[in-house]
């Protein structure tokens, strides 16, 4: 595993619309280089199990494919960055999603002399989303991601790391819902391109190969930027 400069936390930053791979990127970037995954759709969607004041906001906005307020957003991920153990380094999966929570972002790392290091967009067709999200099941226990096509289980209906049979699929993955959160992206998210690119801190994906080859590819550009940063 590559040391990482303790001194100043690298940040990445995956930009893609629902499907794109961010989860799935994020978690081999975890297991690999000892980042913490931060994903602001996993923590809203404990604060509704929880039925926390922030939860009960969020509830309708998510069942609706839009996307949860910024007070909201930045709040919750503001806490969890805090933290002891973000200070190995963070990739935040689904944050920023709006010009605003990118703005406060960079204020909030700037606090701590930290900045983001790169923000990684995933480039991908959406006419191939909805089939990915839609055959997506994850398991409850720990969180790895699946798909009844592109990742399947080796032992059916068992989580390859956990063994744990619970699966279970998002309620906000049908058809309907996932055109609504890609129009949600378009208008809202993918702006964020030209920020990243305007601050010379876009890298760019294919997310329309495997698995496996785009790991690679987010591997190797994690690896150069924590390299340098040594
Ligand atoms: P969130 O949970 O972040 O959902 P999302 O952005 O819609 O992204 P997904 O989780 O659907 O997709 P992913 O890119 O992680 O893909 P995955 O790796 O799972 O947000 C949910 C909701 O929360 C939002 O709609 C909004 O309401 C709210 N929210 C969250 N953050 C917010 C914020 N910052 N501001 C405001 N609101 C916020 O992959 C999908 C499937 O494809 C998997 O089955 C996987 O196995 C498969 N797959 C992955 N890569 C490949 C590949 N290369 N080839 C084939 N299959 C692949």
């Amino acid at each position: 595993m590559t040391v990482i400069n303790e001194n100043r936390p690298p940040v990445f930053i995956l930009l893609g619309p629902p499907g794109a791979g961010k989860g799935t990127q994020a978690r081999y970037l975890q297991d690999r280089f000892g980042l913490i995954q931060l994903s602001t759709g996993d923590m809203l969607r404990d604060a509704v199990a929880r039925g926390t004041e922030a939860g009960k906001q969020a509830k309708s906005v998510m069942e609706a494919g839009d996307l949860v307020s910024d007070d909201i957003v930045v709040s919750i991920l503001s806490d969890r960055l805090a933290s002891e153990d973000c200070n190995t380094g963070v990739i935040l999966d689904g944050f920023p999603r709006t010009k605003a929570q990118a703005k406060v972002l960079d204020e909030r790392l700037g606090a701590t002399y930290q900045r983001v290091n790169a923000a990684i967009s995933l480039k991908v067709d959406d006419e191939a989303m909805v089939e990915r999200v839609s055959g997506r099941f994850t398991c409850a226990d720990c969180g790895e991601g699946y798909h009844d096509r592109f990742k399947m289980p080796r032992i059916a209906d068992t989580c390859d790391r956990c063994n744990s049979t619970n699966m279970s699929r998002r309620s906000d993955d049908k058809a309907d819902l996932v055109a609504n959160r890609l129009r949600a992206y378009h208008a809202q998210t993918a702006p964020l391109i030209d920020y990243y690119s305007e601050a010379n801190l876009l890298e760019e994906v294919n997310a329309m190969e495997d698995i496996q080859t785009v790991a690679v590819a987010m591997a190797q550009i994690v690896d150069d930027i924590i390299v340098c940063a040594d």
